[in-house]
């Protein structure tokens, strides 16, 4: 005999003598309201309960129920009744009492998280003077900037991994979350490798957000006489994750105290006149390669024990893909038309080795295309997975016009040449060894791809 107690305002402990009966078995012999809308069955989730005492007694997750727990980011302790046999004495609570709750979790969709920890790098983003702008400007052209803006500043968050939260007002709040949790535990060492590695990509979007914001002043220059300068704020630590809002209006959103620091650190920027500031918790991990000129001592609103702030101008050590990051962008301002060079030496390529009718192939390479192909490429280095979709784009276009994988690696120094011819006085020895070991690495996921 053992006891399943139902805690609500008080409790209603409810006996069995069958070991391994389930809880909603239970539940229901003693009609004891418990939501079960798929009979059963492991596919609606209404029947979740939360263990508070006794997990130890119950069945371990079984292949369905572990998958919707994998897949939703539940802790061990919420439950399908309906999968879980006790075995001894549980207490636990319902999770879903009513209509109002049963509302909230139809909702959810497959991919819903419905809560879950992880430790996360969390980004907040401010433009300066952005209310100068809204006043002495028309509203379309406010939210056609604004949404230029959030584009711009976007794309480095994309490419490196991270993801966006929310747009606030004129500000951006992204995270880049550990990518690989199982792995990330493995042990201590590599727990701290993995984060390093994560924070080091957001660093990396943070200073490519400096680079875009010069582009994006330029054309802002021209076209409204106006220029912006942004405030990031960078805190790693536990953040609370799932999906946030109305049943019709959910978002996925983190949460908790490192959100917050993020949220004061860019705020301080205002008091310290400085653009960049990270926290204590992304210095102690990554410190040695962060170059910073200014270390503030500070007590962040709200919050009773001092902190350290480093403002932060860049990589001590260099980082190979802002390089390369860098100098495509050098080479589109000497020459926006520099990809027209390397289709004219593609095109002689073939002609002198494939045997092919290049005038055919000419009209399928069009210049603008390949650059920013191209220019996706290198953008995406920070993030396999976006890189993927890139890299077979442009096997495709190299399929469509005859070159075949075999011949992919002599495209190599052909590439490589039309960059050095537009970065002239700029090409130097380390570039070069960068550029060879990047478009190698592209070229071997390209016959791969
Ligand atoms: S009753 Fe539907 S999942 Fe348990």
């Amino acid at each position: 005999m053992h006891t399943v107690t139902f805690e609500d305002k008080e409790n209603f402990p409810l006996e069995t003598d069958k070991p391994g009966a389930t809880i909603l078995e239970t539940a229901l012999k003693h009609e004891y309201p418990l939501y079960h809308l798929c009979g059963g069955n492991a596919k609606c989730t209404t029947c979740r309960v939360f263990i508070t005492k006794g997990l130890d007694h119950l069945s371990p997750r079984n292949e369905r129920e572990q998958t919707l727990a994998e897949r939703k980011g539940w802790p061990s302790e919420i439950r399908l009744a309906c999968q879980t046999e006790a075995f001894g004495n549980v207490s636990l609570r319902r999770i879903i009492k009513d209509n109002k709750d049963l509302k909230t979790v139809t909702s959810e969709s497959k991919s819903s998280k419905t809560g879950e920890e992880c430790y996360a790098v969390i980004l907040f983003l401010d433009i300066k003077g952005f209310t100068a702008f809204t006043e002495a400007s028309l509203p379309y052209d406010v939210v056609f900037v604004l949404n230029r803006f959030f584009h711009e500043m976007s794309e480095p968050i994309l490419n490196n991994g991270g993801e966006i939260d929310k747009f606030i007002g004129d500000g951006i709040l992204a995270f880049f979350q550990i990518r690989n949790k199982s792995e990330a535990i493995k042990n201590e060492d590599h727990l701290k490798k993995v984060k390093q590695e994560t924070i080091g990509s957001a660093i990396r979007a943070c200073l490519r957000m400096f680079d875009q914001l010069k582009k994006f002043n330029l054309e802002m220059k021209d076209r409204f006489n106006f220029t912006f300068d942004i405030r990031i704020g960078l805190h790693a630590g536990n953040v609370i994750y799932g999906d946030i809002g109305h049943s019709e209006y959910k978002s996925q959103t983190v949460l908790g105290d490192t959100v917050n620091v993020a949220s004061r650190l860019e705020a301080l920027n205002k008091k310290t006149n400085t653009n960049f500031l990270v926290s204590d918790e992304i210095y102690n991990l990554i410190g040695p390669s962060l170059s910073v000129n200014k270390k503030i001592i500070t007590k962040l609103r709200g919050k009773s024990e001092k902190m350290t702030a480093y403002s932060v101008l860049g990589f001590k050590v260099s980082d190979s893909i802002l390089i390369i990051q860098k100098s495509l962008d050098h080479v589109l301002e000497n020459n926006p038309h520099w990809a027209q060079g390397f289709l004219d030496k593609l095109i002689n390529f073939i002609k002198e080795n494939l045997n092919k009718n290049t005038i055919e192939t000419e009209a399928l390479l069009n210049p603008h295309e390949f650059s920013s192909l191209i220019e996706s490429m290198i953008e995406k280095l920070g993030n396999p997975e976006s890189l993927k979709k890139e890299v077979s784009k442009i096997k495709s276009i190299y399929e469509s016009i005859g070159i075949s994988k075999k011949d992919f690696p002599k495209l190599v120094p052909i590439l490589i040449s039309s960059i050095k011819e537009n970065l002239a006085s700029e090409w130097n020895t380390t570039l070069e060894s960068i550029w060879n070991q990047v478009i190698m690495d592209l070229t071997i996921e390209t016959i791969e791809a």
